[in-house]
């Protein structure tokens, strides 16, 4: 049984103003890494916080999955964040859902993380159509985290120009490769969440390699470039920013989103009731 140290755990999210501005959401991502790296250390016979620069084996990531009462590939929306392991209500949609109301009310902790990508693509001079790839490129999360750039992709390609969709779909590959060139290295958050010895599998690869030779590959790999994890409280960018962008490539249907018998629509719909049992 691991011992949870809540004094450690709010010094090491950066003392309790860091954690007051933190959502539900990111506090109980962060209460999940705490909980891992204190297993390691145990795992390890290591003492508290002795583990900090340590990663699992590929073997332990797949010994933990009983652990849970949960499955990782999960969307967002479906597993309780709250500390009494209850769902929260969600606000209601209106009668005709805008990109604008999914960001406000079904994106969750997802919608700051892409507003934060965007942002940084935006600084480093990408164009309008990748930096709307990265306002997008992980909301779907709230849906599906498993294979997210696909289920992404799939969800906005009737709405946005072909090469934000291409982005989408394959920044997920690309995040296993370090491109040095262009300024990704591989990131320590997928040696954690994946173990330090893990290997993509052949369709991973493929994806790599096919994204590597095509045109657009540069699109998807600022995606992966401007893709930010770290936790910074004063980083909060506002949607406004990106309003202009939304109105000139977003295709907004008029019935709303989830209503307009698009090949994805259904998609929407299951973000709007996520409670709905059939
Ligand atoms: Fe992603
Ligand atoms: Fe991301």
């Amino acid at each position: 049984m691991i011992k949870l140290d809540r004094r450690e755990l709010i010094a090491s999210l950066g003392g309790f103003a860091a954690v007051a501005l933190m959502s539900h959401e990111a506090r109980a991502d962060a209460l999940e890494h705490y909980m891992e790296q204190k297993l390691y250390a145990q795992a390890e016979g290591g003492g508290a916080g002795s583990s900090a620069a340590a990663f699992p084996s590929a073997a332990e990531v797949k010994a933990q999955i009983t652990t849970r009462h949960y499955r990782r590939g999960v969307g967002g929306l479906f597993v309780s964040t709250d500390a009494a392991g209850k769902m929260t209500m969600l606000d209601e949609m209106p009668a005709k859902p805008t990109l604008v109301d999914f960001f406000e009310k079904r994106f969750m902790q997802f919608s700051n993380h892409c507003l934060q990508s965007a942002n940084k693509a935006r600084e480093r001079g990408a164009a309008d159509e990748i930096v709307l790839a990265c306002l997008l490129h992980d909301t779907v999360q709230s849906l599906m985290r498993v294979d997210h750039g696909y289920y992404g992709a799939q969800m906005y390609e009737p709405y946005v120009p072909e090469i934000t969709s291409w982005a989408i779909r394959y920044h997920q590959p690309l995040r296993f490769f370090a491109d040095e060139q262009a300024g990704y290295t591989y990131p320590d958050l997928y040696r954690r969440m994946y173990g330090f010895d893990y290997v993509p599998p052949p369709h991973v690869q493929a994806a790599h390699d096919m994204t590597k030779k095509h045109k657009w590959y540069y699109a998807a790999r600022e995606v992966t470039v401007s893709d930010l994890y770290a936790f910074d409280p004063d980083a909060v960018v506002s949607l406004d920013s990106f309003r202009d962008l939304i109105d000139k490539y977003f295709k907004q249907p008029a019935e709303g989103l989830g209503f307009d018998n698009s090949p994805s629509a259904h998609m929407w719909r299951s973000l709007m009731f996520p409670d709905s049992p059939l």
